[in-house]
């Protein structure tokens, strides 16, 4: 990947020739618009409490996540069980994070070709429009992937919280994706929950963008996730992400305490389509920044075994998706990038 300013420092002395690289020649936010009545029906919020009850309150919850995977691919997780106290140390410290001087963030800088540390996303040519944003990665679960080397020392507090928050989104991933193997009709529920035998945090920092410009940036460009389920939590309470329902761009704002749920690629394929990975980008804000941190799972598949759509959804039916080895699926996820094709298209 190629280097590329921060944004952060560049939003704070901004001019013209150095915010060429972040214009899009159309406006970033044109297309459609969803009307009221789409933003009142709103994502799904599912309760995780309600979910977990063994009675009739359970099997109601579960047709609910089964109607948000199918429709939306993205809804709202609420009474997850994470304590207030580890989601609020967990925002403090990274707030306290971006906070820091450039000098010691730097200290932290990702390496060349490998995404963790502090940088920014990866970029591939000197003429890709780039994104209004700087990104803090790291590997979390399990302890074993960890990499110190990237981890900060200040706030002094950050290992732990991290630790804490990373323990506990582990967990409501796993939750939900036992209840998701149920809903399928999965028998081994291990098939689906192993998705969450390993997790990356993405931390992302916006910072107020010049206002004139706001039409011609995005914080992050339309993507889906390449991994198997995400956990978002929105730390500041300004809206931003939104996703693309049919077409139309849907906001999702936050809710305070939610985390925002959404089914990676990986899902898509195990599923046979039947739960969709969903588009979704970032648009900028001139007045306030914004933070968010998003845990990425994913299974440990080894490099020889196989994603493939799982043969008790495909049934007698035809699989949409081809088998390929997690080796050539990351090689394929950087061919993709390149050359600014979709992800999902490009396995079937
Ligand atoms: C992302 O999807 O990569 C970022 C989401 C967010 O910041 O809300
Ligand atoms: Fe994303």
């Amino acid at each position: 990947s190629l280097p590329v300013p921060n944004v952060q420092a560049l939003a704070a002395d901004v001019t013209p020739t150095l915010l060429r690289r972040y214009l899009r020649p159309q406006p970033s936010t044109g297309g459609v618009f969803p009307t009221a009545t789409d933003v009142e029906a709103g994502l799904p919020v599912i309760d995780l409490g309600r979910l977990l009850d063994p009675g009739l309150a359970g099997q109601e919850e579960a047709a609910k996540l089964r109607l948000a995977c199918e429709d939306w691919g993205f809804f709202q997780v609420v009474n997850h069980g994470i304590a207030e106290e580890t989601m609020e140390e967990m925002k403090r410290d990274l707030v306290g994070f971006f906070q820091l001087p450039l000098a010691e963030k730097t200290k932290l800088a990702q390496h060349k070709d490998y995404i963790e540390g502090y940088g920014q996303a990866f970029v591939f040519s000197e003429e890709q429009t780039l994104d209004w944003s700087d990104m803090y990665y790291l590997n979390t679960q399990p302890p074993s992937y960890r990499d110190l080397r990237f981890w900060p020392s200040s706030p002094s507090s950050f290992r732990l919280s991290m630790e804490r928050y990373s323990t506990e989104t582990q967990r409501v991933a796993t939750h939900l994706l036992r209840v998701m193997a149920r809903n399928l009709g999965v028998q081994d529920a291990e098939k689906l929950t192993r998705i969450a035998a390993t997790q990356s945090m993405r931390m992302n920092y916006y910072p107020p963008c010049p206002p004139e410009e706001r039409d011609r940036l995005l914080g992050v460009s339309p993507h889906s996730d390449a991994v198997g389920l995400t956990l978002l939590l929105q730390v500041s309470p300004v809206p931003g992400l939104q996703i693309n329902k049919g077409g139309v761009w849907i906001p999702v704002d936050p809710i305070p305490g939610a985390l925002v749920a959404n089914v990676g690629d990986v899902i898509e394929v195990l599923t046979n389509g039947r739960y969709k990975s969903i588009e979704h980008r970032v648009v900028v804000n001139p007045r306030q920044e914004r933070v968010s941190i998003a845990a990425f799972h994913n299974a440990t598949f080894g490099p020889s075994s196989m994603y493939s759509p799982l043969e008790e959804i495909v049934g007698g039916g035809k699989p949409l998706y081809r088998t390929i080895t997690v080796q050539d699926y990351v090689k394929l996820i950087l061919s993709i990038k390149l050359q600014d094709k979709n992800m999902l298209d490009a396995m079937k």
